[in-house]
């Protein structure tokens, strides 16, 4: 589609509508792939997947305020808006939205999407509120949208259980597809956070994942004890007892609530803070099929 036609750019609700309108009358199936910008190549991998299941790519650009806390990095949040549409066009995208804040949450707007349960452990511990902006706004841009298929990353775990919930509870008629995590070479998970590392703490970054690798390694073995793969874990990152885990968890996929003993396919998550930025990361493993 993309080829034909120039990417269009447009900022309002009303916009958007009419032109994924203009699209479906054309006949073309719609993929939407939501983010807050400072896009890098695992968005791109995400249009990727969009462009290639889709006839027309929406990508949406728009930094959240209510998915961050009071402390968090609103504020500082990377944003280059002319980079971001740079990236849409070479990526072969059809449209972007760009809302304004305003544009998104109307001053008297009241209502909110929150999820139970899937919610409590993990980031939502450690961030009052966050998946409640998010599952809001993701919400408000499927209804917007209304896409055929949605697209989200992998890396972000908790986040994709949670519009996976939000979807199949508010009978929303989007397919969620969950994208693989891209990794740099050295095993750290693309993030537009990365940005803030220095380089000594970009190499520390890589912890995150070789504390996973370790994990997995773990449990391939024949460990079956989440305390004791945990405690592998949590060494791997932090063997001097000084960075700042939030987190280093075993859980179901599906619902996110902790487990004991590896049985089934487990997600291992973690949450650590490297200097001043907080980085996640997970992976799943399945001890029965996974080989080392
Ligand atoms: P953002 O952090 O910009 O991420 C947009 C999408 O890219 C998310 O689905 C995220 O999981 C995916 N992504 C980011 N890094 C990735 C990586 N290394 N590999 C694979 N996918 C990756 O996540 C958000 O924005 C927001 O919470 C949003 C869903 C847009 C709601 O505001």
């Amino acid at each position: 589609m993309a080829d034909s036609r120039t990417m269009q750019v447009v900022r309002t609700v009303d916009a958007i509508r009419e032109l994924v309108s203009a699209a479906r009358a054309d006949g073309c199936s719609i993929g939407l792939v939501p983010t807050m910008g400072a896009l890098h190549h695992a968005h791109v991998s995400l249009m990727d997947a969009a462009r290639r299941d889709c006839d027309f790519t929406v990508v949406s650009v728009f930094v959240n305020p209510t998915q961050f806390g009071p402390n968090e990095d609103y504020e500082r949040y990377p944003r280059d808006e002319a980079a971001d549409l740079s990236t849409c066009r070479s990526a072969g995208v059809d449209a972007v939205f760009l809302p304004a804040v305003g544009e998104m949450y109307a001053p008297e707007a009241v209502t909110a999407v929150r999820v139970a349960g899937l919610t409590s452990g993990l980031c939502g511990a450690f961030r009052p509120g966050h998946f409640d902006g998010v599952a809001t706004v993701v919400a408000k841009l499927l209804n917007i949208v209304q896409p055929d298929r949605a697209y989200f990353g992998e890396k972000d775990a908790q986040q994709l259980a949670v519009i996976r919930r939000v979807v199949i509870d508010l009978d929303m008629p989007t397919e969620v597809v969950g994208c693989p995590t891209v990794r740099e070479e050295s095993g750290l998970a693309v993030s537009s956070r990365n940005a803030y590392l220095s380089s000594a703490e970009r190499v520390r970054a890589q912890s995150l994942y070789a504390a996973l690798q370790a994990g997995r390694a773990r449990i391939l073995s024949g460990e079956r004890d989440a305390e004791s793969v945990i405690g592998t874990m949590r060494s791997v990152i932090d063997p001097a007892g000084s960075a700042k885990v939030d987190y280093v968890s075993i859980v179901e996929p599906a619902t996110m609530q902790p487990v004991a003993r590896i049985e089934d396919p487990v997600l291992l998550a973690l949450a650590v803070r490297i200097g001043g930025t907080r980085l996640i990361d997970n992976l799943t493993v399945d001890p029965s099929a996974d080989s080392l």
